[in-house]
């Protein structure tokens, strides 16, 4: 398989300033979609100002958030800290939420800081005015750990909502066949099994979702570069058991664009936000490259290869950092 990666974006500095010129918005500025009507802002999901800048008078049906988690991958912050700027980026959610809403928050939980900060989030979010619906937990393949501790796994979803969102439950059937027969039950003096009360031959996810892939490598929505790409698989499930066609649905921390992606493909419309320019640019090429070649990802080449083939310092910097081999990889691309 032809391999032309990005390395992490995040954890090489150099790299991102010479992917920089490449991203076509700056602080503050949006991207209005002339096809389908998503936004796309290089905005700051604290600033009340610049995301009022994006919706006008418009509310969403559904927010879908996945901030950076406070550890391992990220800089670590003070919890407090953390938890004061959580509740900044959830007014702003709230606010341009509609009467009946839904909000779905990715956060993680450190084994080694008494789960923090998931225990602290949910304690702030009960004067947010959201009320809680459910705890989904999702089961990661990879997941890191030690010999002498249960390997970790789970990623964490809270589900809130503001006043009565629909729930689509035919959203909630997995493809997993059921196989089990049992649970005997008396209806109109028959017995019954779950096999002939149950609407659906497959599995309902329920909250615990053990049928999402975990982005990687091999996987054509993989968007090498970012390093927390959210499945298709899990925002989709999500969009599609609490929104409609048409509706608004937003995400103030966009990375690879899952959450623009998926409302593309669902026929929603998305307002997404980063604050940093370059996923921006990366959540905007993703969903231009889906509408161009149906691709969901760029599996193990990247959204950049073409400028990194034409710019001399992108690749002195890739192949004396990572070794990367310009000869080999030109040839490849002229074949591709
Ligand atoms: C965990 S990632 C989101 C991953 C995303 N769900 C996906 O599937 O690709 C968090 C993102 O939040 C962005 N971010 C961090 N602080 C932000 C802020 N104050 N406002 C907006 N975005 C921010 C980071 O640049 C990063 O791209």
């Amino acid at each position: 398989m032809f391999n032309f990666p990005l390395p992490r974006i995040d954890s090489d500095d150099e790299l991102r300033s010479l992917l920089l010129p490449y991203s076509r918005l700056n602080a503050g500025e949006i991207w209005y979609d002339p096809l389908n009507k998503h936004k796309v802002g290089c905005i700051d999901a604290t600033d009340n100002a610049s995301i009022k800048k994006i919706f006008n008078d418009e509310k969403a049906v559904l927010a879908i958030h996945d901030p950076p988690y406070n550890f391992v991958a990220f800089e670590e912050r003070e919890i407090l800290t953390f938890i004061e700027w959580c509740r900044k980026w959830v007014k702003n959610s709230f606010d341009f939420s509609a009467e009946n809403s839904s909000l779905y928050v990715w956060l993680g939980a450190d084994q080694n800081k008494h789960f923090q900060p998931l225990p602290d989030f949910i304690i702030m979010m009960r004067e947010s005015g959201f009320k809680s619906r459910s705890f989904i937990s999702m089961r990661n393949q990879r997941g890191y750990g030690t010999q002498q501790n249960w390997m970790s796994i789970r990623q964490e979803l809270l589900y809130y909502i503001k006043g009565k969102p629909e729930f689509n439950i035919e959203a909630e059937y997995t493809d997993i066949p059921k196989i089990l027969n049992g649970y005997y039950k008396t209806v109109n003096g028959e017995e019954t099994d779950n096999f002939e009360r149950s609407k659906s031959k497959f599995i309902r996810a329920g909250n615990i979702w053990v049928d999402v892939q975990q982005v990687f490598y091999r996987m054509e929505e993989n968007v090498n570069g970012c390093y927390v790409q959210k499945p298709l698989k899990a925002i989709n499930r999500i969009i599609q058991s609490a929104s409609s066609k048409n509706d608004l649905v937003i995400d103030f921390f966009a990375h690879s664009g899952s959450t623009l992606l998926s409302s593309e493909i669902n026929e929603r419309r998305c307002y997404t936000t980063d604050i940093d320019p370059v996923y921006c640019e990366i959540a905007i090429r993703r969903l231009e490259n889906y509408r161009s070649s149906g691709k969901t990802g760029w599996q193990n080449l990247n959204p950049f290869a073409e400028e990194i083939l034409n710019d001399k310092k992108l690749r002195d910097h890739l192949s004396n950092k990572y070794d990367y081999n310009f000869e080999l990889i030109s040839s490849k691309t002229d074949a591709y």
